[in-house]
């Protein structure tokens, strides 16, 4: 294979193609974003924890161009697909940005390419939905004179222990060759390719992955409201259990969840399940757990403040990170904006603090909060504040300082374990 073709520089498309950059591959990448093209070219980053030094790499080879030309998608010898696969306003799959670069595809699609879709998405996908617009669209036929994969990405932003390279592949197609040919491709730049039967099992494995997650999550926060009402401290139940050598994994209770694939994702089995008759109950039920959290953070915040005598109706509110998770520019899905949602309705007057955040941009979602600003890290500002909510636990934030400049932090994160002195009358757990 001559050159890599990668339709989609997001979070998981840019990684992809600065990885198979680096072991001196030929690349070229896609977007219908303008914006990002240029980024790249002018050797700026668009996400924080990928570096101007990495974009520099591509933007100065020969190896490697960014396009929005479409029409060149006649040129890479595999096409990656990394765009988008939200759910709708009906909480069911969106295809959209699949189907309408499938299209595309198939106006340039030529023998022998071998494409791959990496969005997560329902089982069926590719061999149905992908397959069916690629041929009518380009009057080829898949497994004869193109190719089809499925490969799922486990992209974990943010975490130095794991990257693009040492997570190991899930690579499933339906055909010999083109398992083949996708096993050959990826086995290129990463450590560890593991071909399945079918792109079916490969779309599965990978809600799985995300399924295991959501629920096990629903799991420790009803125990944490169990527990709470118990007065029994939940993560030190939990660090008691996983002293437990074996048939335990740990999972952190929080303020809800958030992130492009946890609170999604397992609805795409819930709605492909249903074509098959069946309830995928434990998934609601894990959605509708988690969905709770950011309500219960609020009634801690009201009791908080009413322990000071305050109503939270007037209060000036500090809400902290509102990325959804630590360490992290990404704010897609964040229980935060729940919270804050909540918190303005009851009439409290809401602020943020995020060191990776110093503007809320303009999204589908959010957009009574577009561009309220991170306010400063400074003891006067803080200081002002009736109560602090840690949603984001940043491990750039100095939580010692909070502590000496607000009286009311309300703590869905732990990040104040156990029950210290200095805590009494303070730290309020959520
Ligand atoms: N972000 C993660 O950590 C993560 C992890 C695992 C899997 N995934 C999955 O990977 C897929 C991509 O997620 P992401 O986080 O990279 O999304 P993203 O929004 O960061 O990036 C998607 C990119 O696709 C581009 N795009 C949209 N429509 C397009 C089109 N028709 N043609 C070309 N480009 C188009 C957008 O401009 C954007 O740059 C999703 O299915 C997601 O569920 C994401």
């Amino acid at each position: 294979m001559d050159k890599i073709g990668i339709i989609g520089l997001g979070y998981v498309g840019l990684p992809l193609l600065w990885t198979f950059h680096q072991v001196g591959e030929k690349v070229i990448g896609f977007d219908v974003d303008p914006e990002k093209i240029n980024s790249i070219n002018a050797g700026k980053t668009y996400i924080k924890h990928f570096k101007d030094e990495q974009i520099q790499d591509l933007s100065s080879s020969d190896l490697c161009e960014v396009t929005t030309d479409f029409s060149r998608l006649d040129e890479p010898d595999a096409i990656l697909i990394c765009v988008p696969t939200p759910l709708d306003h009906h909480r069911e799959p969106d295809m959209t940005y699949v189907e309408e670069t499938a299209k595309t595809i198939s106006e340039y699609l030529r023998k022998g390419q071998l494409v791959v879709l990496e969005s997560t998405t329902y089982p069926g996908t590719s061999d149905e939905l992908m397959k069916d617009i690629l041929e009518k669209g380009s009057g080829l036929k898949a497994g004869v004179d193109f190719f089809i994969a499925y490969s799922p990405e486990r992209e974990d932003p943010g975490n130095p222990d794991f990257n693009t390279k040492s997570i190991p592949k899930v690579v499933g197609a339906s055909t010999e060759k083109a398992r083949e040919l996708a096993v050959e491709l990826y086995s290129k730049a990463l450590d560890k390719v593991v071909p399945v039967s079918s792109a079916k099992v490969a779309e599965s494995a990978k809600l799985l992955e995300n399924i295991f997650r959501s629920v096990n999550i629903a799991l420790v926060n009803e125990m944490k409201l169990v527990m709470d009402a118990m007065d029994i401290d939940i993560h030190e139940v939990i660090d008691a259990a996983a002293t437990k050598p074996f048939g335990f994994m740990k999972f952190t209770p929080g303020p809800g969840l958030g992130g492009h694939c946890i609170p999604i994702d397992p609805f795409y089995l819930t709605w492909k399940a249903r074509e098959f008759g069946l309830n995928t109950r434990f998934i609601e039920l894990a959605g509708e757990v988690n969905n709770a959290m950011p309500q219960f953070v609020v009634d801690k915040t009201m009791l908080a403040l009413n322990e000071k005598g305050k109503a939270l109706n007037g209060s000036k509110v500090l809400i902290l990170g509102i990325a959804y998770k630590p360490n992290v520019d990404d704010m897609r899905e964040s229980p935060s904006f729940s919270v804050m949602d909540k918190l303005k309705a009851l009439g409290a007057e809401v602020s943020f603090y995020d060191p990776w955040i110093p503007v809320i941009p303009s999204s589908r979602e959010h957009m009574q909060w577009k561009g309220l600003e991170s306010v400063d890290w400074t003891k006067d500002s803080i200081s002002e504040f009736d109560a602090a909510i840690i949603v984001t636990d940043h491990r750039d934030v100095d939580y010692s300082e909070l502590l000496n400049w607000c009286d009311c932090i309300v703590d869905s994160r732990n990040v104040y374990p156990g029950n210290r002195e200095e805590y009494k009358g303070r730290v309020f757990k959520a």
